[in-house]
């Protein structure tokens, strides 16, 4: 019988992930289905229903976008330990009755920045900016990746001290402001993992953070030069890019986790790439 997955979410309506799941299921000639559904917004309990229902017909796994990504998380019956310290999940398994959660964008982040952008982030010094969802999944895979030194930046910065100082792991982390980032000196890699780009907006972030020789990294796909690429472009750096390699990977890391089999990326990353300018 066809094995039944799908991506849940509101709005749900731009979502890749039919088509990403599509392409590798062919490639890796898996007989499962992968359709969107959207996910109910009220009454409060509705979502977890809606997750239940797709079990009962058959469901194998979810991937889980906004904004249930704490629901999904909340419901489970077993969590993987990044799912633990996001507090989030982006992606369930169903499997003997019981739910699973995983959180992948944290993982398919580090794996496009070292193995497609070929940015290895060992020895080096590396800046996130934000201390939302996207990095609390984050943090435990960029500090398994043995960065000199791992500063998240945020404007809040009660915050990003709360969210560094849950990660038990004592790895060369440390939060700021974005105001202490001026006496900081360059980093070699800067992702913006704040949510200032789906608005049009640039995070507070000085240019002195950037390093010609370095890169920068925006987590938004599909949105050609954001103001915060632009900043970095206009700093000198040559190596920008955006999430879309990070969308592909994630999904990866899911389709690997429910079916054993990790399919190519590269031939997808290159389809669903929207040039920068
Ligand atoms: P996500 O799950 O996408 O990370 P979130 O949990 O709502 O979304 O977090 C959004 C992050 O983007 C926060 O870190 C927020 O900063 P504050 O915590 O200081 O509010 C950050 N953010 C949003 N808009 C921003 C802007 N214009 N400049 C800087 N940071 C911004």
């Amino acid at each position: 019988m066809t094995d039944r997955y799908a991506v849940i979410g509101n709005p749900i309506g731009h979502t890749k992930s039919p088509l990403i799941h599509g392409l590798f299921a062919q490639e890796t000639r898996q007989d499962m289905s992968y359709t969107a559904i959207e996910g109910p917004l009220e009454p409060h309990d509705a979502f977890a229903a809606t997750v239940r229902a797709f079990i009962a017909a058959g469901g194998k796994g979810m991937n889980v976008t906004a904004p249930f990504k704490l629901k999904a998380f909340a419901m489970a019956d077993e969590r993987s330990e990044r799912a633990a310290l996001a507090g989030a999940a982006n992606a369930l398994r169903f499997s003997d009755g019981r739910i699973v959660a995983e959180n992948f964008d944290g993982v398919g982040l580090v794996r496009d920045i070292e193995v497609n952008l070929n940015l290895p982030m060992a020895g080096r010094r590396v800046l996130i900016l934000g201390a939302g969802g996207a990095v609390r999944g984050a943090l435990l895979p960029f500090l398994a990746a043995q960065p000199a030194e791992l500063v998240v930046a945020n404007r809040d910065i009660a915050k990003v001290r709360a969210l560094v100082e849950q990660v038990a792991s004592s790895g060369p982390l440390a939060a700021c402001g974005y105001a202490d980032l001026e006496a900081m000196g360059q980093f070699d890699l800067v992702v913006n993992a704040t949510s200032a780009s789906l608005t049009g907006d640039l995070p507070p972030v000085p240019p002195s953070v950037f390093s010609p020789a370095g890169s920068a990294y925006e987590l938004a796909y599909g949105k050609r030069l954001t103001p915060f690429l632009r900043l970095a472009r206009n700093a000198g750096v040559l190596g920008i890019a955006d999430g879309v390699g990070m969308l592909v990977e994630q999904a990866a890391e899911a389709f690997d986790w429910w079916r054993g089999v990790r399919p190519q990326t590269r031939a997808v990353i290159d389809r669903l790439t929207v040039p920068l300018d």
